[in-house]
Parts: structure tokens; sequence; C-alpha cells
């Protein structure tokens, strides 16, 4: 049967999205036979009727390596929870998902692709569960949805935090410094945990393992005076001290506008305060989700996409594809959303590290 499918990207953009929307159209096309379109702006573009954008071959064939996402990224827009401004001026939050199922039929779409984060996926398998056809790709630079052993984004996230540490590494070496990078990683800090090993870090600093400062401070006191005569911290931007809360540089904290990090610089002053010693901070902040997508990431997107093209075959609605070991299989998005994939402290990774030597301020 001749379909027409459409695909969006939810949620801050990762490496490889773009790998995703190349692999959906190639496999719909060649395989299939059927028809793509891509729809702007992820869910909010869906419900406030963003164009859409036809995607024939010769609109994918150049993607493989291109950073961002071609349909545009946003990270508002919930059709359940909605904003909006009545009469008398107040904020409203309504539930316009009916809308976004009207927004799929007046498209003439016959599946959804939707490609994104937790986020993403709660939006989507609430609008399964409303009948609306739709199969999910996991996406996010933080790893950290759950049912997949990997989300592309990943690798390139810490490949350029790897290379910046090693960067760091080496000034640091020359002034005999403290160097301290904060990666992104809010509620889960993969990112930090594989840099940090990748790169020779003496301490860790994660979500998942609440520090003590001087605990931290005591590690680098040891490596800085010993032999190696400098020291390296990463710290995830949702990592925050034993009973302290997480760091909001911009709004509130935890309100919409609130923007977490600033722990990098929490962290290297109180270092410096307590240390003899030069201290200098890096927040490498957005560079780890643009640029081109490793060639891991972009095999990862395009495994992905051709499987979620295979789930619309079979009309798997509400599945999203998954890494398990070496396979790719579908799992339901309800045990995708159901918590989120963290950071073991206890886990084989964790206990390797500080059989190593890394600190984790603990
Ligand atoms: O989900 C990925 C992530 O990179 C988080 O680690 C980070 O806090 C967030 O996105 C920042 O997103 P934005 O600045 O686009 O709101």
């Amino acid at each position: 049967m001749k379909r027409r499918i459409g695909i969006l990207t939810g949620g801050g953009d990762a490496p490889g999205l773009n790998a995703v929307i190349r692999a959906v159209a190639l496999t719909a096309r060649n395989k299939y036979g059927w028809e793509v379109v891509g729809i702007r702006e992820g869910f909010d573009g869906l419900m406030h009727g963003a164009s859409t954008v036809p995607l024939p071959k010769g609109r994918v064939r150049d993607l493989l390596a291109r950073g961002g996402t071609i349909l545009g990224a946003v990270n508002r827009g919930n059709p359940f929870s909605h904003t909006v401004i009545a009469p008398d001026g107040s904020e409203q939050v309504v539930d316009v998902s009916d809308q976004a199922l009207q927004r799929i039929h007046d498209l003439d779409l016959d599946a959804l692709v939707a490609a994104g984060g937790d986020g993403t996926m709660a939006i989507a398998q609430s609008l399964v569960a409303m009948g609306a056809k739709i199969v999910g790709v996991p996406k996010t630079i933080d790893n950290d949805l759950a049912m997949t052993d990997v989300t592309f984004g990943f690798d390139t996230a810490i490949l350029t935090a790897t290379e910046a540490l090693d960067k760091l590494q080496t000034t640091a070496e020359s002034h005999h410094r403290i160097m301290i990078m904060e990666v992104m990683g809010r509620d889960a800090g993969w990112i930090a945990l594989y840099s940090g090993i990748a790169g020779g870090a003496d301490a860790i600093l994660i979500p998942e393992i609440p520090f003590d400062i001087d605990k931290v401070a005591a590690k680098m006191e040891t490596t800085r005076i010993g032999r190696r005569g400098y020291g390296l911290v990463v710290v995830a931007e949702g990592a925050a001290m034993l009973g302290g809360d997480q760091h909001y540089y911009i709004g509130d904290k935890g309100s919409a506008a609130g923007r977490l990090g600033g722990v990098g610089y929490l962290v290297g002053n109180l270092l410096a305060d307590k240390l003899d010693a030069d201290v200098r901070v890096t927040v490498l902040g957005h560079l780890q989700r643009g640029g081109q997508p490793t060639p891991r990431d972009r095999l990862l997107a395009t495994q992905f996409g051709h499987a979620a093209v295979d789930l619309i075959a079979q009309e798997k609605w509400g599945y999203m594809v998954a890494l398990r070991g070496n396979d790719i299989v579908p799992v339901l998005m309800t045990e995708a959303i159901r918590h989120l994939k963290a950071v073991d402290p206890a886990g084989d990774m964790v206990r390797m590290a500080r059989d190593l030597g890394i600190s984790f301020g603990t």
C-alpha cells in the first residue's frame, strides 16, 4: 500500500538528526515506495500549522554528515499543555492535542516518525493513546533515555568533551593549574563520566553522586602538589553539592525560563578559596550539541531511521526503536519514558573510575 509518512524532530537538536531524516526518507522510498514529508519545528510546528518540507532523494542525499536538523528544533510545544494568553491577559495552560491530531489528518499522513528525547516520546505516546500512528526514534546527547543502550548524539558529545579535556590538560600541565570543565547533563552524568575517564580527569562530579567540596579539594591538593602538578575536574551541569541544589544561571530554579549551568564556576570559586592554587573554568555548553556527527552516531542514526520505517510497515504504533547489545529492537514508548536512564553510582564504570583513582567527591 502506498503511504505518505511524516517525520519531525522534537526537543533540542543533536548531531545525527539529519542522518535519521535521510535514512527514513531513503528507506521509505527505496524499500516501500512511500512518500516522506518533514514537519518543521517539532510538535510546536505541528500544532501551529508550520509548513512541511518534501523529502525526495535529492533533498536528503547529502545530509549524513550535517549537524543540527534541517527541520528545525524547538524545546517547547507540548500539545497537552499549551500556554495561551486569555482575553484578560493572563496566561492559561490548555490541552490542544486534538488540534495536533487534526493536523496529522489534514496533512494526509498515514504515520509519523518522532525523533526526540523523553519529552518527545511522552507527547508521542499520549497522541498514540488518542489514536495517532506514531513510532519513535531516541535522540539526546545526554544519553539519559531508558530502554536503549545509547542514543545518537552522545558519541559526538563525548568526542567534543574529550578533545576539550585533552586541550585543557596541556595548558593545565604548563601552568600547574586546576582546570574545571563543565559539560551538559541535566539529570544524568553520562557525558561527564565518559569524557572524564577518556580524558584522564582527576575528579568527575555528576548529578547521581552529590559531592562534598572538601573531598574534591583534598583530591586536587594531592594531585597538584604531587608528581602530576595539576588537576582536571569534569563537572556535569546538573551536579550538586551534598545537601545543596542544582545551579541555575538564568531565571528561577526549575522555571521554564531557568537555564541550568554555572556549577563549574561554583566549584572553581570554592576550590580557589580552599587551595593555594590557580583555578580556571571552562563551560563547553552548546559546543557539545553542534557540528558533524561522528561516524558512530551517523551509523546509529541511520540504523534507527531505517528500523523506524520498518516499524511503520509493521504498524507498531507506540513503539520506539532502540539499541540493545548489537541489535536494533522495538521497545514500548511507555517503557522508555517510565524513568530516566541515570548513571548507576554502584555500576561497573563508576567502580572502575574509582579504582583508577578518580574522585567523585565522596
Ligand atoms: O537535553 C540536552 C541538553 O543538552 C541538556 O543537557 C541541556 O541542559 C539542555 O539540552 C540545554 O538545552 P537548550 O539550551 O537548548 O534549552
